[in-house]
């Protein structure tokens, strides 16, 4: 088996894959999320070593005796900090993707490199969740710890660095930084140099799906493996979720679609051609080659508000029932999802969320429906740039919003493109998991068909509905 560990925001996920792509063994382990101000997201790196370790050691444990593990893969929450000092020890909580502290990182990042040579040089402008404006962040506001830093590692990488004693980095994860250099998928130089900060502090670039060294005796002994098993790069958790559906420029045509709590449309890209605004983001997938990424931050979590606030005793199904009591339009009541401000398009963290065109003659059941087209609208917007940088035409749904027919149905009708569901979806971990086939010397298993193809049908019927969504102010 190779086993694959992807280290989410809300836990530590390991699984072990046989040789056929069958998965024998899944643990699950939590770790706290810490919001010591508002809009400020942090965890305590060790303790996603904790849920790690303990994740690890419990599926060692269920594999039956005798079983091979031939390789560990890595896949986790992109874009943190972790700063390390000369011993390789942890400064302090690692910063997170969704921390929105760095905005005026941001608007000095843009004004001494420019956004055109941020979206030129690495594919992405400066973004408030990326990793490099955190790095400013630390040396501005917190200049004592920035003094000990010596190493900069993401968040994987970190669990990579504890098992092997080795740090390394991978481009799917290092293009979402703003300081990768995607042409040579190398740091840029030039743009650390600007800014002064050592190009030692980041670690050598691998490939996704290359070696970073051996498990560590005293690791292997924690958890129970025999020491010296290769772990595996890995991938940032779309990258290694897109893999686990291989998803790959092999078939740039095919993209995935996740409803979870944000909305994410993934779209492969044989070359690396940034939206010229970056209003998309542009990572390297784990394949060698790259993707583009739409991000929505509340998908299913705007479904989620709307039920905690106003529909408290219903559940889920009962809410989708309300919604096709009402029509494709919602009978013009507009919904803008920007409960936690947006990415995709407008990356604004303070935008907020609306709800517009109530009337006399509005219902609860508009109101429902209102917030499951004014995500699949703000879908559309991702998709709408999307589109012009490569031929996109279907997409694989994921995410627990995905259950919902209707939804989808929503969706391939606003997006215009087939939405399929997948014969089963596994997640970033098993995305981990396959990027250790190669060194395990096993053969990639195919894609498995679709079970169910949503066609758009009534596509009419929401282009005025979307008309009035980009009217409407956010
Ligand atoms: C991608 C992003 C998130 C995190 C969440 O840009 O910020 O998907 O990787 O885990």
């Amino acid at each position: 088996v190779t086993l694959g560990l992807d280290l989410g925001t809300s836990g530590a996920r390991v699984l072990a894959v046989d040789a056929t792509g069958k998965i024998i063994a899944e643990v699950i382990k939590t770790h706290p999320l810490y919001t010591p101000q508002p809009g400020w997201t942090e965890q305590n790196p060790q303790e996603w070593w904790d849920s790690s370790i303990s994740a690890l050691g419990e599926v060692v444990e269920q594999l039956p005796e005798g079983t091979e593990v031939l390789a560990l893969g890595l896949s986790g929450q992109m874009h943190g900090m972790v700063a390390l000092d000369a011993q390789g020890q942890v400064i302090r909580n690692a910063l997170l993707w969704n921390d929105q502290r760095t905005g005026n990182a941001v608007e000095k990042l843009n004004s001494i490199i420019g956004k055109d040579t941020f979206i030129a040089r690495t594919g992405n402008p400066a973004i408030t969740g990326f990793q490099l404006p955190k790095v400013i962040w630390l040396r501005d506001e917190e200049p004592e710890n920035y003094a000990k830093v010596r190493h900069i590692l993401l968040p994987k990488d970190y669990i990579s660095y504890r098992l092997t004693g080795e740090m390394r980095a991978e481009p799917s994860d290092a293009s979402g930084t703003n300081c990768f250099h995607l042409a040579s998928k190398q740091w840029d130089e030039d743009i650390l140099g600007a800014l002064d900060i050592p190009v030692s502090y980041f670690p050598e670039v691998i490939a996704s799906d290359d070696v970073v060294g051996r498990l560590s005796a005293e690791v292997a002994k924690q958890v129970g493996l025999p020491a010296g098993i290769p772990v595996v790069a890995g991938a940032g958790d779309n990258a290694a979720a897109a893999t686990g559906l291989r998803i790959s420029q092999d078939d740039i045509h095919t993209g995935t679609l996740s409803l979870g709590s944000s909305g994410v449309i993934f779209a492969p890209l044989t070359e690396a051609n940034p939206d010229p605004q970056g209003r998309v983001h542009l990572f390297c997938h784990a394949d060698g080659a790259y993707n583009l990424l739409g991000v929505t931050l509340s998908a299913a979590s705007s479904l989620q508000w709307l039920r905690d606030t106003l529909f408290p005793n219903h559940a889920f199904t009962q809410l989708t029932e309300m919604a096709a009591q009402s029509k494709p339009g919602a009978n013009g009541v507009t919904f803008k999802p920007y409960l936690a401000g947006e990415r995709t398009p407008h990356l604004n963290p303070n935008l907020r969320a609306s709800l517009s065109g109530l009337s006399l003659a509005s219902n609860a059941n508009d109101i429902v429906r209102s917030v499951l087209e004014g995500v699949a609208f703000s879908l559309k917007d991702a998709l709408n740039i999307i589109q012009p940088l490569t031929p996109l035409k279907q997409v694989l749904a994921t995410g627990g919003g995905s259950k919902s027919d209707l939804w989808v149905q929503i969706l391939a009708d606003v997006l215009e493109i087939p939405v399929l569901k997948p014969a089963y979806v596994q997640g970033a971990a098993y995305g981990a998991a396959l990027l250790g086939f190669k060194v395990a010397g096993f053969p990639l298993p195919e894609r498995e068909p679709a079970v169910h193809t949503t066609l758009p049908q009534n596509a009419d019927a929401y282009r005025e509905g979307y008309e009035r969504y980009v009217g409407y102010m956010g």
